[in-house]
């Protein structure tokens, strides 16, 4: 049921401060500022015990692994990354007894996921599962896990579904941390800004209009580059994902960071770039970037926040509440969902079902 909008990634887009507030329904303990993840099957010694993390998922679900393992890292301490399941399984991997290996799935069906679990568990690790559909083939499969109560997601272009999954990281982070160096006053923190997310991504989709306005301008190429640095670089390469999917466009993603050492080099009128400049310890070093863009003729999209100062450079830019740093990139993807959704209104494209693509893919 549509429920009165015009696709279901429209509806699901707008769905998300309801569905974020079911995941972290029950899960916030004010007193000891911690999340509280009995599905995990984890005690705190073992949870203790971890010495690195490794997410596995596809497509969307890996990109938005990476934005997991950074809050990992960052709230937790431990090293964490992601890396696509579909890879993964078909390399002989190193199988930690001290590793938390977690897989991510919307469907939890995806056949390169499940088989990663698989792999994971015949040798003997240790894997739980964020994972959308209760009772799917990985949800069994894993030891324990987190649910994300985002509700059935029918367009292929996931949204609502990858919103809970960062959320889900942030409640990980939190439970990883808390048993660990993160103080209950940093515990505290990260709580009430989990708790505020509902309310600031509403306040984003008040902006779909202008959001509109922009995706106009950028369907207009026939290529284009998305790029952020450390917590912005996996929300580049979503918002590219994205793109890619349904308009049919090539954008490619790049770490900011990497662009002078080679793609810099494509830089021209006809190719814009969308830029993820978050207020943080890299501002700076970013706006140098898109400077550098700018001075080669390149037209940039910036998603920011309030505070950027962009002094002289000519950058229309969309902007995005600030939370707490490690949780900016919860918020920064949700205008690249509404971006590239609007892009592929304006070129006529089937948003919910896209050329080549099912929602979950079963067979090898
Ligand atoms: C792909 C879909 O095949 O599977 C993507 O086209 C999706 O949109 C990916 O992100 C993973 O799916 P799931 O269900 O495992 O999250």
């Amino acid at each position: 049921d549509l429920g009165g909008y015009p696709h279901y990634m429209a509806k699901e887009i707008q769905e998300q401060p309801e569905c974020v507030e079911r995941i972290i329904r029950g899960r916030l303990d004010d007193r000891f500022g911690v999340a509280r993840l009995d599905g995990l099957n984890l005690t705190p010694r073992e949870l203790r015990g971890f010495a690195r993390v490794k997410i596995l998922g596809c497509g969307s679900a890996y990109y938005v692994g990476q934005i997991g393992a950074t809050m990992i890292e960052e709230l937790a301490r431990i090293p964490a990354d992601a890396e696509a399941a579909s890879e993964f399984r078909y390399r002989n991997p190193i199988i930690e007894a001290d590793t938390l290996y977690i897989a991510v799935s919307q469907s939890g069906e995806t056949i390169d996921t499940a088989f990663a679990v698989e792999e994971i568990k015949r040798k003997g690790g240790r894997v739980v599962g964020l994972v959308n559909v209760v009772g799917s083939t990985i949800a069994r499969a894993c030891e324990g896990g987190v649910y994300l109560h985002a509700g059935p997601e029918i367009a292929v272009a996931s949204t609502k579904a990858l919103t809970n999954m960062a959320v889900g990281f942030a409640l990980i982070a939190l439970a990883l941390g808390r048993v660990r160096d993160l103080s209950n006053a940093d515990g505290q923190r990260i709580i009430d800004a989990i708790r505020a997310l509902p309310g600031q991504i509403k306040s984003i989709l008040d902006f779909e209009p202008e959001i509109a306005e922009h995706a106009k301008t950028v369907a207009a190429a026939k290529s284009l580059f998305f790029v952020g640095r450390v917590r912005g670089y996996p929300v580049a390469r979503e918002g590219a994902q994205k793109f890619k999917e349904i308009s049919y466009r090539h954008a490619e993603a790049y770490q900011t960071s990497e662009l002078k050492h080679g793609p810099l080099a494509l830089i021209d009128e006809s190719l814009p770039t969308v830029a993820v400049v978050p207020s943080d310890e890299l501002t700076e070093r970013n706006l140098a970037a898109v400077q550098q863009i700018k001075a080669r003729g390149g037209a940039v999209l910036a998603v920011t926040h309030e505070n950027v100062d962009f002094g002289e450079l000519d950058v229309p830019r969309i902007v995005v509440p600030k939370t707490e740093p490690e949780l900016d990139p919860i918020l920064l993807t949700i205008p690249l969902q509404l971006l590239a959704y609007h892009a592929a209104l304006t070129l006529g494209y089937d948003i919910d079902k896209p050329r080549n693509l099912a929602k979950s893919v079963t067979v090898e």
